[in-house]
């Protein structure tokens, strides 16, 4: 059994049938590198169903992780059960240390131990804010930061 089975999905906007009978099997450990496709062809559709964001539900198909079929859960439902994205556009908050940031949910989390996994130096980054002094790159690793520290099922990454 496959960790995320994508079954025949379908997502239409009013006439506009934007994913067309798409199936996708992603095995446990599986490390999809990249879901290649021109500009507009519903590689963020795809994701968004996937995590379930608001009005994103298949007209037809089901998405099933581990054997639960999660086509109708909400996104924090979701969430709970191990799924999550980074956004196209990486994090940006004002007045918050990357530091404070990787430790918002978790105050036992050593932040250290990540940012290293993501080829950031610790004793650079730690006190820098989350905002727009940081490079698109640099926003980018961090967000990939919190999302390893969260251990989850799938993250896809916008
Ligand atoms: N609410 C909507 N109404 C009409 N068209 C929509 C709506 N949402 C998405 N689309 C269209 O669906 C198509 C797929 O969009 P999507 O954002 O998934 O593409 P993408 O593959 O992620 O593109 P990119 O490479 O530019 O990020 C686009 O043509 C988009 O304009
Ligand atoms: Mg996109």
């Amino acid at each position: 059994m496959a960790l995320l089975d994508i079954n025949h999905i379908s997502y239409q906007v009013g006439a506009a049938r934007i994913i067309d009978d798409l199936c996708l099997a992603i095995q446990d450990s599986e490390v999809h590198v990249a879901l290649l496709g021109t500009n507009g062809t519903g590689k963020s559709t795809l994701a968004y169903l996937i995590v379930g964001c608001e009005s994103y539900r298949p007209a037809a198909g089901t998405i099933v992780l581990a054997g639960r079929d999660i086509s109708g859960l909400h996104i924090h439902e979701r969430a709970r059960l191990g799924i999550t994205m980074a956004w196209q556009e990486p994090v940006r908050f004002e007045a918050i240390s990357v530091a404070h940031y990787l430790t918002l949910g978790n105050k036992e989390l050593d932040p250290e131990l990540y940012l290293n996994m993501v080829g950031l130096q610790p004793a650079l980054y730690l006190s820098r804010m989350v905002d727009s002094s940081l490079s698109g790159g640099e926003r980018k690793r961090i967000e990939l930061t919190s999302i390893l520290a969260l251990q989850l099922k799938i993250a896809i990454l916008g």
